[in-house]
């Protein structure tokens, strides 16, 4: 690893001090706070009435390529839930979309790629990584939109998805239980799977290039599926080019990484250069903490199960508590849930669940 990890990158740093300096880059630098900040995955979507009328008009993916509504989606829920970060409005799967695979949401099914990768005949055929990656200006565009409408203390999250996961929906289809055409693939055709990790790698690592450019002050990276790999495979074919990616991003920037189902895998996964460990609601917070290296090390994202948001109050209330008795107000916990949102959601549970983890406070020693 030659980037420096973000809490030792003060003299690299080359953001506004109000961001610099706000409860979200605190936390991933590992600084002593009050309490800790607090953002969700999925925090603007289907589960929000605004959300749902914007849509209305236009399809998922024209949302996402529609700058000012993209904007407008990222805004307002960053605002109504009185969150310490927003992510921008956006998906993974646009930059398959821009090496050149068509991509459909249709209701119901969830996304599907209909050109899906075979061989390594499909891998070679991919678009150039940089002009993917231009081709997605459209959420650069976004950000910016999104930055001149946010407080000045408030930062802007940009994202992408990890290349395992983006290549699991390439070969599959789309979703899948077993990954068993991904695996197969992995094992059976090497040298393709390699070039296609590394291909999505660097549109990935220009994809958030762009993004940080465009105002993004922290970057999430969602390997979504990455939990169905053995640590040896991960360590084989994708670790070599997780960190690949994670090396070309500016060390000023600090870097989320997310696996869903990664508890085997959480040690594995800061090795490939986490400055934040994201963690899934089957982890345990403390323990997975503890394996990165603890505080000292590294901050920590989590880890509140969603379904708990379809729980009454003192229930919800009650496991709140109990992944912030599990951080124990140490320095580097960013209050999240363990995945996304569920559509099902009431959006004012979410708001309380919220307010909740902002009105906690622990002793700060100066
Ligand atoms: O977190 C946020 O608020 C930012 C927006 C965001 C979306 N997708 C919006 C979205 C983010 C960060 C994502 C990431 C994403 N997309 C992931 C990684 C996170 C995870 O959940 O593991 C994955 C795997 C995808 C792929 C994807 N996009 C799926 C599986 C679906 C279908 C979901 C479903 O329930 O049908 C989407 C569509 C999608 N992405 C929606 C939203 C709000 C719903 C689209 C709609 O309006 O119909």
């Amino acid at each position: 690893m030659t980037r420096p990890a973000f809490r030792s990158a003060g003299n690299v740093r080359s953001l506004p001090v109000t961001l610099w300096t706000s409860r979200l880059l605190r936390a991933c630098r590992g600084e002593v706070q009050e309490r800790p900040p607090v953002w969700l995955m999925r925090q603007a979507g289907r589960y929000m009435q605004h959300y749902r009328g914007i849509r209305s008009s236009r399809s998922f993916l024209e949302l996402c390529k529609e700058p000012a509504a993209a904007a407008e989606v990222t805004l307002y829920a960053r605002e109504w839930l009185g969150v310490d970060a927003a992510i921008i409005f956006s998906d993974i799967l646009v930059v398959l979309e821009a090496l050149g695979l068509p991509l459909e949401f249709s209701t119901g099914d969830g996304p599907r790629l209909p050109r899906a990768i075979r061989d390594a005949t499909a891998v070679d055929a991919l678009r150039d990584p940089r002009a993917a990656a231009a081709d997605l200006g459209y959420v650069g565009d976004a950000i910016r939109a999104t930055v001149a409408g946010l407080p000045a203390d408030i930062p802007c999250i940009g994202f992408c998805g990890a290349p395992f996961t983006l290549a699991a929906y390439a070969i599959e289809g789309g979703g899948s239980r077993q990954f068993a055409r991904t695996r197969s693939f992995m094992y059976q055709q090497g040298p393709a799977w390699h070039r296609l990790q590394a291909r999505l790698a660097s549109t990935c690592a220009a994809h958030l290039g762009n993004q940080i450019e465009a105002g993004a002050s922290a970057v999430q990276i969602f390997d979504s599926w990455v939990g169905c790999l053995t640590r040896v495979d991960f360590s084989e074919f994708v670790a070599p080019h997780l960190t690949a990616l994670v090396e070309t991003l500016p060390a000023g920037i600090p870097v989320i990484l997310f696996g869903h189902g990664s508890n085997h895998l959480i040690d594995l996964i800061t090795d490939c250069g986490a400055d934040v460990i994201g963690v899934d609601q089957a982890t345990d917070l403390d323990a997975a903490w503890a394996r990165c290296g603890g505080p000292e090390q590294i901050a920590v994202q989590g880890n509140l199960d969603p379904a708990l948001l379809l729980a009454d109050w003192p229930r919800l209330r009650a496991a709140t508590q109990e992944v912030l008795d599990a951080a124990a107000g140490r320095p580097g916990h960013i209050f999240n849930l363990g995945h996304g949102i569920l559509k099902e959601t009431d959006p004012e549970r979410v708001r309380e669940m919220v307010k909740y983890v902002q009105d906690s406070r622990r002793e700060v020693e100066e």
